[in-house]
């Protein structure tokens, strides 16, 4: 993990819902996102008043995720937000002395967000959470564990005894599906992951093999499965996507690409031990197009990301040869009652200590230096927003 004296979390809030005061004060402190591409400014705002059906939360914990920052970038496909908004997808929160997790629409449709002290909810999408649940821990996993989840159980099928590829593996994604899948009886947990934090991650994450996404140095094993942190380090620092320097190597780009699907197919299958079942992919790109290699006859690749690449060199042989199923998946398609099934599944695993992500807890205050560093990697884990 990233260690930055400048950006240690505070001490550990309070757990506990706070004691309901009589109303809500008139204005109440609040990220806003006041122009595209900018990361939020901290400001008091006038207190939400919840309309029919809709409930006032006191916000805890909000998570700053990869789905606010593209948002409130105005590139995404929900199109340009209205300005201003408070940002936040999600959150945990209290309402009538409920310990509850919401969804938000913000920067999607109308409406703000988690990233204040108050949220106005519709009363059926909050989901109860165990009363003992760390509300900082689960508003760190949310939607991306729901999404590990459902992509591993319900679109990739995931069955007892098989074993899972899981990229990203340094993600909220990819750690999650590292402990579910492992929950829900995978025989083998194989990641990838790209810089030594996130290998690291993954490896506490427990998977039984963790492969860097890029080919390391000489003193690495067979699998390139690292040896030590050092070895890993040594290519943590350099900024470029995905691999070494494309713009020195004289061949035609395709043949770069090729090389680098072949070797990292190549490293994967060796960590594996045999041909797995199922690939959980956030990132796409080449990290996918190798993957696929590893799987057997039959087997399947689940996308719910592109976080290396919005394209990926899939070849057509890699295809057919084995029938692969290619899958995509989207929290969007799931109903209400899918949604919050999931979030009280990985709540009780959260309690019982069965599922849990990297993550730091910083004050709302300090919204936008943590957009920053969560926008630029710089974190030790999702950064969850103190706002009670
Ligand atoms: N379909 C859905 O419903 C759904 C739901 C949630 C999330 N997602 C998507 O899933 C992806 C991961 O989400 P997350 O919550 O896990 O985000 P996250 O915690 O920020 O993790 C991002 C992951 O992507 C890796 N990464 C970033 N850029 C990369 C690159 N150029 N090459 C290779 N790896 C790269 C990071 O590696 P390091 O750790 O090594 O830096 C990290 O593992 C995002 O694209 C997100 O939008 C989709």
């Amino acid at each position: 993990m990233n260690d930055r004296p400048a950006h240690q979390p505070p001490a550990q809030p309070s757990r506990r819902p706070p004691a309901q005061p009589p109303g809500p004060p008139p204005v109440q402190p609040a990220a806003q996102i006041t122009a595209c591409g900018q990361p939020p400014v901290v400001t008091g705002r006038r207190s939400p008043v919840p309309g029919a059906g809709q409930e006032l939360v006191r916000v805890l914990a909000a998570p700053i995720t990869p789905l606010d920052l593209l948002c409130a970038s105005g590139t995404s496909y929900f199109g340009t937000p209205a300005l201003p908004y408070v940002p936040g997808v999600q959150g945990v929160g209290s309402v009538g002395g409920r310990l509850v997790w919401f969804p938000t629409p913000a920067g999607m449709a109308a409406g703000d967000g988690s990233m204040a002290g108050l949220a106005v909810v519709r009363g059926e999408d909050l989901v109860d959470l165990p009363a003992d649940s760390d509300p900082f821990a689960m508003a760190a996993l949310g939607l991306s564990a729901v999404a590990a989840y459902m992509a591993l159980t319900w679109r990739g099928e995931l069955a007892r005894g098989e074993q899972v590829v899981v990229l990203g593996g340094g993600g909220v994604v990819g750690q999650a599906a590292i402990q579910l899948a492992r929950l829900a009886g995978a025989r083998r947990v194989v990641a990838a992951a790209r810089s030594a934090d996130g290998i690291q991650r993954a490896r506490s994450a427990g998977a039984d093999a963790v492969i860097p996404l890029r080919p390391v140095a000489a003193t690495s094993t067979a699998t390139g499965a690292v040896d030590s942190r050092s070895d890993a380090r040594a290519h943590a620092d350099d900024p470029r996507p995905d691999a070494e320097a494309v713009a020195d190597d004289p061949r035609p780009d395709a043949q770069v690409v090729a090389r680098k699907v072949d070797d990292l197919a190549r490293r994967l299958a060796a960590a594996c031990d045999g041909p797995a079942d199922l690939v959980l992919d956030p990132l796409y790109g080449i990290p996918a197009a190798a993957a696929a290699r590893t799987l057997r006859e039959g087997g399947r690749l689940v996308n719910l990301g592109g976080s290396a690449s919005e394209t990926c060199p899939l070849d057509s042989a890699t295809l057919r040869s084995r029938s692969l199923r290619v899958l995509g998946y989207t929290n969007n398609e799931l109903t209400r009652e899918q949604r919050a099934a999931a979030i009280t599944y990985l709540a009780q695993q959260s309690a019982a200590g069965r599922l849990r992500v990297a993550h730091e807890v910083v004050p709302l205050a300090e919204a936008a230096d943590a957009w920053q560093r969560q926008a630029s990697g710089a974190t030790s884990g999702r950064i969850v927003l103190h706002t009670g």
